[in-house]
């Protein structure tokens, strides 16, 4: 790959994904969700997904196994998110020929013998499997990497919520959010709200713009990607608000969430899919192991924002629903969802975000290691080497190393002993829950 310095910004990131480009080839190495399995249709309706510029139909077979076809029928490229599921696959409506989830073509049947030479046909298809509630897909080339066994998506369902956004905007610009400790303390900010406001969001509020707004920043490469430290004083004790966050090689991340209100041993992660290369979908997998999880309510405040194809109700033609009368409530004024926030921001930075405009500063720092991280993969992929953070090895998919913290330490505590002695503490093990709450 060419790193010519003339080059644009955006030209040497892996801003467009569609096939055959570089960007694309590198997201296509890693497993991706694209669909939770709760918004499955019960009836076993095909579903016709856009996915890294590709145009494809996920179904269930009438053994209840999940496909992933190319959308275009490989006779005459009928749109076969219109088939039928059964006898072992996927038929087009168009003249019947029958696919299963591995792209063979079963049956011609409008040909002699059902199609005698139907196995020269091979349906465009990839792998799926059900993860975390999710489907995840590989669209790669050769044998698929190791599932990575991330915290938040090896607990059982209890122990999770999950949801999904629509943004309109490329992925990227929504992914280097993630890796930017500085904006929740304004964009996110809210005003602590009345003693009887809900615990969870109060905590969120006094935790995370609290305190500094100008916290101390430092950034460690990890095998999966980076690990963000922020460091906000608490006054007048002196003593240090430390948060520990992730960034997840490509398109993921690891921060806080759940851990805020219930104590070390949460890790939220968000994966940025591609839906083309102006719009993408904003995975969130909500995680803690010592703790039910509010997911009714956790689910109503994600409904009053979005759809049920979780298509929000904000966008640019309504300014968002900005309430400028509300900005004394918090610094944006579009509600209390977190989420809400980073999509508005995000897609206001435009289609496809024009970083050759941009004057990075200090604090920039996570954003702009990431970046080289990613120049790296792309690198690294057009000289044949497997790019960071795939896992082909069982005994290195556990990730005690992913670690996500809101801790307040004293002034004198070392945070790197720490945070070493956090690695070392199985702090992801999870607690039986008393309850299960759906
Ligand atoms: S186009 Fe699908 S069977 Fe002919
Ligand atoms: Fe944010």
């Amino acid at each position: 790959m060419n790193l010519n310095m003339s080059q644009s910004l955006n030209a040497k990131l892996p801003v467009h994904t569609g096939p055959g480009t570089p960007g694309g080839d590198l997201l296509r190495r890693y497993w991706q969700p694209i669909m939770l399995v709760d918004d499955l249709p019960a009836a076993r309706d095909p579903v016709p997904l856009r996915i890294l510029g590709e145009d494809l139909v996920l179904f269930r077979d009438d053994r209840g196994r999940l496909g992933l076809l190319g959308r275009q029928c490989a006779h005459r490229c009928a749109d076969l998110s219109y088939g039928r599921v059964e006898n072992g696959g996927l038929r087009c409506v168009y003249h019947g020929w029958l696919f299963d989830i591995e792209g063979h073509c079963l049956e011609q049947p409008g040909e002699p013998g059902k199609g005698q030479h139907r196995d020269r046909v091979l349906q465009k298809a990839y792998p799926c499997q059900e993860r975390a509630g999710a489907v995840w897909t590989y669209m790669g080339p050769g044998e698929p990497p190791l599932f990575p066994d991330y915290p938040a998506l090896t607990a059982p369902d209890a122990y999770r919520f999950s949801a999904r956004w629509l943004s309109n905007c490329n992925w990227l610009q929504a992914s280097e959010g993630n890796v930017d400790p500085v904006h929740t303390s304004f964009l996110h900010a809210l005003e602590v709200p009345a003693a009887d406001a809900d615990p969870l969001r109060k905590a969120q509020a006094q935790e995370v713009f609290g305190s500094d707004v100008a916290p101390r920043l430092s950034v460690q490469e990890t095998r999966f990607g980076l690990r963000v430290i922020a460091e906000r004083r608490q006054q007048p004790e002196g003593r240090r608000l430390v948060r520990v966050t992730n960034f997840v090689m490509p398109n993921a991340c690891a921060i806080g969430g759940a851990e805020t209100p219930f104590g070390r041993g949460g890790a939220s992660m968000f994966w940025h899919v591609p839906i083309d290369d102006t719009s993408h979908w904003r995975f969130e997998f909500v995680f803690h192991s010592k703790a039910a999880l509010p997911r009714d309510r956790l689910r109503e405040a994600y409904r009053q924002e979005a759809d049920e194809r979780g298509v929000p109700w904000r966008n640019a033609s309504n300014r968002f629903g900005q309430r400028r009368d509300m900005l004394d409530r918090s610094f944006v004024g579009m509600g209390q969802t977190f989420p809400v926030h980073d999509l508005f921001v995000t897609e206001s930075q435009g289609e496809i975000h024009d970083r050759d405009n941009e004057h990075l500063v200090t604090s920039d720092v996570a954003i702009a290691r990431s970046r080289r991280q990613l120049m790296q993969a792309l690198q690294d992929l057009a000289e044949g080497r497997e790019p960071r953070g795939v896992v082909r090895e069982p005994a290195v998919n556990r990730f005690h190393d992913l670690l996500v913290l809101t801790e307040t330490l004293a002034h004198d505590s070392n945070v790197d002993e720490f945070l070493a002695e956090m690695e070392s503490a199985d702090i992801y093990a999870l607690r039986p829950l008393a309850e299960h709450p759906t």
